[in-house]
C-alpha cells in the first residue's frame, strides 16, 4: 500500500494530474485495484452512522476533507476472534476484531503520516504511532459476541460503545499488560480516523520552553501524549481530545504554582472535586508525577 502512495506521487508530479487518478480510484476502485491498491472504498459522504470517517494525509484527499468507509467494507479485511476480560461489562466477551495494521494498510495514506488520531463522540481521542501500532497491535472492534454495532449496546451495557471501539489486548501482545496507560489506548465511541503527521499533532511539545533537551520533561511529555491528550489538547495547535474543558495553560499554572494540588487532581480528582468528571490515574509513581509537572509547567505563563 504504501506503494501505491509512492506511485502516485511520482506518476503525479502536477496535482491535477493526481487528482485525477485518484478521482477515479474513489468512483470505480475495482477497475484500479491492483496488487497494490488499497481495498478500501472511499465515498465522499456518509451514508450510514456506522461508517468509519477517515481524514488527514489520504491520497485523493484535500486537507481537512472527510471521507468515509462502510462497515460492511472495512469487515472485509482480514479478521480475528479474540477473547477479552470485562472490556464490556463483567465476564468474556467474544470480539470479532480488524487489526488497525491491516486498516492502515488498506487505505490510501501517504508516506509522512506516522500517527493515527482517533476521536470520539464524547471528545475522547486516542493516539497510536505506527511504532505503536507496530509494537502494541491495536484492533478495531467490529462486533460482540457475534453482534454488530447495529445492535449495541451488548446486554448489560447502559453506554453503546460505537460505533467503533479501539482495543489493546495482553493476550495478543503480553507487553500490553507493561502500558502505563493501556486504558488510555481503548477508546470507545470512535468515529474518526485522523492519519497525521505527529510532527503537526505535537510539534509545539517540542517547541519554545520545551525545546531544551530535559530528561524528566520528556518522560512528561510521553505521558501527557499517551494519557492526557484522551481529553485536553495541548498548547497552540496540539491535538488533544475535548473532554476535558480547561485551557492547557490553565493547566500549566497549577502545574507550576500548586504542583501539590496538580498531582493530587491528577492521582485522585474526585478527593480534590467531588463533582469532578476527569478519570482518576491512581497507579501514577511519584517519577512519573515528577515528570508531568515537569513537562506541563514549562506552559505556565510567567
Ligand atoms: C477522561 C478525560 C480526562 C483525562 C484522561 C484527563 N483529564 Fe484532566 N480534566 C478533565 C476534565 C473533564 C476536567 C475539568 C474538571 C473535571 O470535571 O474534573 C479536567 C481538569 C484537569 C485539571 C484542572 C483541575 C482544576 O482544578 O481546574 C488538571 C490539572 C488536569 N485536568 C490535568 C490532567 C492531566 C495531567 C492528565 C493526564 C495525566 C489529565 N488531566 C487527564 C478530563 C480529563
Amino acid at each position: 500500500m504504501r506503494q501505491l502512495s509512492m506511485t502516485v506521487l511520482i506518476a503525479g508530479g502536477s496535482s491535477g494530474l493526481r487528482a485525477c487518478a485518484l478521482a477515479l480510484a474513489l468512483t470505480l476502485p475495482s477497475l484500479v485495484r491492483g496488487a497494490n491498491a488499497p481495498e478500501l472504498p472511499l465515498h465522499a459522504d456518509r451514508a450510514s452512522t456506522l461508517d468509519l470517517a477517515v481524514t488527514g494525509l489520504l491520497a485523493g484527499a484535500e486537507p481537512g476533507v472527510t471521507r468515509y468507509v462502510r462497515w460492511a467494507d472495512v469487515a472485509r479485511l482480514p479478521q480475528a476472534k479474540l477473547q477479552l476480560t470485562g472490556e464490556f461489562g463483567p465476564g468474556e466477551q467474544e470480539v470479532t476484531v480488524v487489526f488497525l495494521s491491516d486498516l492502515w494498510a488498506a487505505l490510501p495514506v501517504l508516506p509522512d503520516a506516522d500517527t493515527l488520531l482517533a476521536t470520539c463522540t464524547d471528545g475522547y481521542a486516542g493516539v497510536y504511532p505506527t511504532t505503536f501500532i507496530r509494537d502494541y497491535r491495536p484492533f478495531l472492534i467490529l462486533e460482540i459476541n457475534g453482534q454488530g454495532p447495529g445492535n449495541w449496546p451488548p446486554p448489560g451495557l447502559r453506554f453503546n460503545p460505537g460505533p467503533y471501539v479501539i482495543s489493546v489486548a495482553a493476550s495478543v501482545v503480553p507487553a500490553v499488560a507493561e502500558l502505563v496507560d493501556a486504558g488510555h489506548k481503548r477508546p470507545w465511541g470512535v468515529t474518526t480516523l485522523n492519519f497525521a503527521p505527529a510532527e503537526r499533532a505535537f510539534g509545539a511539545l517540542y517547541r519554545g520552553p520545551w525545546s531544551a533537551p530535559a530528561e524528566l520533561v520528556s518522560q512528561g511529555r510521553e505521558i501527557w501524549i499517551h494519557s492526557c491528550t484522551s481529553c485536553h489538547r495541548g498548547p497552540e495547535d496540539t491535538f488533544g481530545g475535548t473532554k476535558g474543558d480547561r485551557p492547557f495553560a490553565a493547566l500549566a499554572a497549577l502545574a507550576r504554582y500548586a504542583p501539590d494540588y496538580f498531582r493530587r487532581y491528577v492521582t485522585n480528582p474526585k478527593g480534590m472535586v467531588p463533582t469532578a468528571k476527569m478519570e482518576a490515574h491512581p497507579h501514577y509513581t511519584t517519577a512519573q508525577l515528577d515528570a508531568l509537572v515537569a513537562f506541563v509547567s514549562l506552559g505556565a505563563p510567567p
